[in-house]
């Protein structure tokens, strides 16, 4: 059985779980796994005490936290953040149960924009979300290399090239 309930601070340890799952999928598409250090989890509790679990969403299944959405913001804007699954559940419909609650919570709050902001080269999210009706494109952050690394080409925007 699939459920969904607020955050409670039993899902700590879990929810940090998630966490370093989702800096292992940062980890996979941009092949450094040096990426979130090495207690990524930690991190998950820096982001609790900056929201606020009355922010946060888990997915329970048949008793075990299996995913973990996020309402960063108030008023007429919030970002949903983050929104991680546990990989052997994927694919399964708990992401999508998660993003149908963010909006509904989203509608009831009075809000106007819902944005996420995955990385570009997170192209499966990118999909995911663009599924979910998030379509519209606003900020775009372009940032310099100062470390001369490696950066697939590929993107296209207003007939100008750029690399993700
Ligand atoms: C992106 C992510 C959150 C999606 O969660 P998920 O649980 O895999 O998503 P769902 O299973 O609900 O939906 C994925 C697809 O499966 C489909 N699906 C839904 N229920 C399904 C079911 N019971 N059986 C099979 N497929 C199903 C959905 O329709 C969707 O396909 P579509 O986009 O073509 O419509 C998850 O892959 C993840 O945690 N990725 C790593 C972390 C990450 O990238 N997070 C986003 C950072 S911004």
């Amino acid at each position: 059985m699939l459920e969904l309930r607020r955050y409670q601070g039993e899902d700590l340890v879990p929810c940090r779980g998630l966490w370093s799952e989702l800096t292992e999928w940062h980890r996979t598409i941009y092949e450094d796994p040096t990426i979130g250090g090495s207690d990524p989890g930690k991190y998950f509790d820096e982001y609790l005490a900056k929201v606020g679990g009355e922010n946060l969403w888990v997915a329970v299944r048949d008793g075990a936290v299996v995913g973990l959405a996020g309402l960063m913001g108030e008023g007429e804007e919030v970002e949903v953040e983050p929104v991680v699954v546990s990989a052997p559940h994927r694919g399964s419909g708990v992401g999508c149960m998660l993003v149908e609650e963010m909006v509904d919570e989203a509608r009831k709050r009075g809000v106007k924009y819902m944005s996420v902001r995955p990385v570009a080269r997170n192209l499966k999210a990118l999909e995911f979300f663009a599924n979910r009706g998030f379509v519209n494109v606003g900020h775009i952050e372009l940032f310099m290399d100062l470390t001369g690394g490696s950066w697939r080409s590929g993107i296209r925007l207003f007939d100008r090239d750029y690399s993700y």
